[in-house]
């Protein structure tokens, strides 16, 4: 690949859906591939980045050249992240995180004996841990997979979590988003909105990185 232009950075990327256990064999999970952030992850590699690939279980292979950390849960993609975080000049968080986790996990398979009921309790917020913690000058980058609104919503995202920047994907249309080879998205910065058009994942990984250098020098440079 000819552009090195991400020597020098070490980017912890997020990948992946977590699963959150239920009874030793169950657990409530998402759609995610892990694509989006593998591809993502293949893409700064090529450019020259170190890359730290946190990630929830996939069918997918570790991209040549990157360091592999890998979790189920959400609380240790949360424990991961924030004991990489010193080494990262960037985080692209793309991971489909679980919002909710059972509050009780069964130590036994839970019998089929008539309804049940699973009360759920919310996860951390790895991102906003991220930010509260990352030092200064670390870009970080959340993603906001959206079914309605996403614009009006992601920009409500992007002040809640403080961060630098959010990829925003509507998540509801066909062939697009969760657990497909091609997506569509809009970068979002506090006083831009950069419209990254259908593509393959891994051509759009790399629209999401120019704009990611991009950014990250304008802030500097301010
Ligand atoms: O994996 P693929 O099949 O390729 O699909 C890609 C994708 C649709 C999963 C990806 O493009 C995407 O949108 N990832 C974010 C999914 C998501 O959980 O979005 P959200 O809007 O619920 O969360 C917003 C941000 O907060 C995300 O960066 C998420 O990683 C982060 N988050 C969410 C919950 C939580 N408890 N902690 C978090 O840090």
């Amino acid at each position: 690949f000819a552009v090195r232009d991400l020597a020098g950075e070490t980017i912890l990327i997020t990948a992946g859906g977590t699963r959150e256990p239920i009874d030793p064999v169950r657990f409530l999970g998402n759609r995610s591939s892990g694509k989006m952030g593998y591809a993502l992850a293949e893409a700064a590699a090529q450019r020259g980045a170190r890359v730290l690939l946190v990630s929830a279980p996939t069918a997918l292979a570790v991209p040549p050249g990157c360091e592999f950390v890998p979790i189920i849960e959400a609380a240790e993609m949360q424990q991961a992240v924030l004991a990489h975080l010193p080494e990262a000049t960037m985080v692209i968080a793309a991971a489909a995180v679980a919002d909710f986790r059972p509050s009780h996990v069964a130590a036994q398979k839970i019998k089929r004996k008539g309804p049940i009921t699973l009360t759920l309790e919310p996860t951390e917020d790895i991102v906003r841990a991220a930010v509260a913690q990352r030092a200064p000058g670390t870009f970080v980058i959340a993603f906001a997979a959206e079914t309605e609104d996403a614009l009006h919503n992601a920009r409500a995202k992007l002040l809640r979590k403080g961060v630098d920047a959010i990829v925003v994907n509507d998540v509801s249309l066909p062939g697009l988003g969760f657990d497909s080879d091609r997506n569509a998205a809009i970068f979002l910065t506090e006083s831009s909105a950069v419209d990254l058009p259908e593509s393959p994942k891994q051509v759009l990984a790399h629209r999401i990185l120019d704009e990611a250098v991009q950014q990250k020098r304008e802030q500097k440079a301010v």
